[in-house]
C-alpha cells in the first residue's frame, strides 16, 4: 500500500483551527470507470472550528466513512457541528453524509441552489431541508465566516467553492483536484503529481473550459493562501500557480491561423478500397470553393485520435466519412467519436458520408452520434454505393459546398416546386 496513515486516523491540521479529516484510497485503479488512477486517490474533507461551532466541508465515499469519522472525532464532538457544507454532491463526497447527519442531527446543510433537489433525491430524504446558497451568502462560525461562491458545472451543475476569509483558504471541491494518493497531503511534500493534475483536468474539467474561466474570474481576486481541493494534494505552496495552469489549459492552444471572419472545417475519413477517400477529396474540393472557410482533410489511418480531438475542439465544423463494414462504421471512427466526450462540441456543424456495398448503415450511425454530442447535423449525410461515378463525385463536391455555406450562414435551400401549383 502506498504510504498510508491507517495506523493513525487522526485529523491533520492545515491551518489554525482547520483540519483535513478525509480518507485515503491508495488501491483505486479506476474512478467513475473512465479515469485511470495509477496512484489511487483521496477523498478530502475538512473541518473548520470557530468560536461558535464547527463546520464540516464535504464528506467521503461511503466505504471510507470509518477513517473519516475517526479523524473527525479526533478534533471535534458531533454536538459541536453546526454546519455541513456540500461543495459537490457526487457520492465520493456525500457517501458519509447520511451517517454524519445521524450523528450530528442539528447541523444545517448548505448546498448550491442547483444541488439541493438532487441531494434530496440522492439521499432519498425528501423531508430534510437544506439551505440553498450562492455567491454572497455566508455562514458564521462566530469569529470566522465561510463565504459561498457559485462555480457551477465544474464538473456537475451543483458545484460550488467555499472561502474561509480569515485564513484565505479556498475549499474548491473537484476544482484543482486530482486523483493522487499520498499521506504527506501537502503539495510541497508529496510525490510528483503533475501528471495526475493535468490528467484530471483533461478528463474532468476540459469539457467545461468556459466555466473554468468564469470560476477563475471569481476566484482570482481572492488570492488564496491555500487551496484545499476534494481530491489529491492540498495546495499550500504557490497555490496561484495551479490557478494559472488552469487558465492556461482553458485557453486555446497555438493560435489557429484563421483570418478575420474565417471559419475552420475539418474532414476526417477512412477508406477500405478508396471509394470513401475519393468522396472525401471531392467534398474537400467543394468546401474549398467557399470563401472564408479553411478546410482540412485527414485520413484517420494516419493518427491516433488524441491530436484530432484537440483540432476538433477548436474547429467550427466537422465532416466524418466511413465505409460500412459488417453493418457498422469502422473502429477508428468510433474511437474518434468516443474521444469527443472530453471536449465541448455543442453547436458545431457536422455531417457524415461514406461509400458502402450492401447496407450502408455507417452514415446514419455517425450522424446519430454527432447529434448525441449536441452538434448541429443539418444534412442527413451522403451515402454512395460502391465506387463513385463522376456524377456522384460532383454530388460530393456539392455536399461539401453546401456544408461550408451552411457554416458561413450563406446556404439557401433550393426551392421545392409543388407541381400542383403549376396546373
Ligand atoms: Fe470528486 Fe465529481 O466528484
Amino acid at each position: 500500500m502506498l504510504g498510508m496513515r491507517t495506523s493513525n486516523d487522526e485529523a491533520v491540521a492545515i491551518g489554525p483551527g482547520v483540519w483535513w479529516i478525509g480518507a485515503l484510497d491508495p488501491d483505486l485503479r479506476s474512478f467513475d470507470i473512465i479515469l485511470k488512477t495509477a496512484n489511487g486517490t483521496s477523498y478530502n474533507s475538512y473541518l473548520v472550528r470557530g468560536s461558535e461551532g464547527v463546520a464540516v466541508i464535504d464528506t467521503v465515499k461511503k466505504e471510507f466513512a470509518e477513517a473519516f469519522f475517526a479523524r473527525l472525532e479526533s478534533v471535534a464532538d458531533y454536538a459541536e457541528i453546526r454546519h455541513i457544507i456540500i461543495n459537490h454532491l457526487e457520492p465520493d463526497h456525500t457517501g458519509a453524509l447520511p451517517e454524519l447527519l445521524r450523528r450530528a442531527p442539528h447541523a444545517q446543510v448548505y448546498i448550491s441552489r442547483r444541488g439541493q433537489t438532487m441531494l434530496k433525491a440522492l439521499l432519498k430524504d425528501e423531508g430534510r431541508e437544506y439551505i440553498p446558497v450562492q455567491t454572497g451568502d455566508r455562514c458564521s462560525l462566530g469569529d470566522r465566516e465561510l463565504h459561498f461562491l457559485s462555480t457551477p458545472f465544474l464538473h456537475w451543475p451543483d458545484t460550488q467553492c467555499t472561502w474561509l476569509e480569515q485564513e484565505q483558504m479556498l475549499f474548491s471541491g473537484d476544482l484543482f483536484g486530482c486523483h493522487f494518493c499520498d499521506n504527506r497531503l501537502f503539495n510541497d511534500q508529496v510525490g510528483d503529481f503533475r501528471f495526475s493534475f493535468e490528467y484530471y483536468y483533461a478528463h474532468i474539467m476540459r469539457p467545461f473550459k468556459q466555466h473554468v474561466i468564469d470560476a477563475l474570474e471569481i476566484l482570482d481576486p481572492l488570492q488564496p493562501r491555500l487551496i484545499a481541493p476534494a481530491h489529491g494534494p492540498i495546495l499550500r505552496d504557490r497555490p496561484r500557480d495551479y490557478m494559472q495552469r488552469y487558465r492556461d489549459l482553458s485557453r486555446p492552444r497555438l493560435r489557429n491561423e484563421l483570418g478575420e471572419g474565417e471559419k475552420s472545417l475539418l474532414i476526417f475519413y477512412i477508406s477500405a478500397y478508396g471509394s470513401t477517400t475519393a468522396m472525401a477529396r471531392a467534398i474537400y474540393a467543394g468546401v474549398s470553393e467557399v470563401e472564408g472557410v479553411r478546410a482540412s482533410l485527414y485520413d484517420l489511418e494516419g493518427s491516433e485520435a488524441g491530436p484530432f480531438v484537440d483540432l476538433i475542439e477548436e474547429a467550427d465544423a466537422l465532416i466524418i466519412g466511413s465505409p460500412t463494414i459488417n453493418g457498422d462504421a469502422v473502429k477508428p471512427v468510433w474511437d474518434l467519436l468516443s474521444s469527443l466526450v472530453v471536449i465541448d462540441s455543442k453547436g458545431k456543424i457536422a455531417a457524415a458520408f461514406g461509400s458502402y456495398g450492401w447496407s450502408g448503415e455507417a452514415v446514419r450511425m455517425i450522424s446519430d452520434r454527432l447529434r448525441g454530442l449536441k452538434m448541429r447535423v443539418p444534412h442527413e449525410g451522403l451515402r454512395l454505393k460502391l465506387i463513385p461515378t463522376d456524377d456522384e463525385l460532383g454530388e460530393c463536391r456539392a455536399f461539401g459546398k453546401e456544408m461550408a455555406e451552411r457554416l458561413m450562414g450563406r446556404f439557401t435551400a433550393p426551392k421545392e416546386i409543388d407541381y400542383a401549383d403549376l396546373v
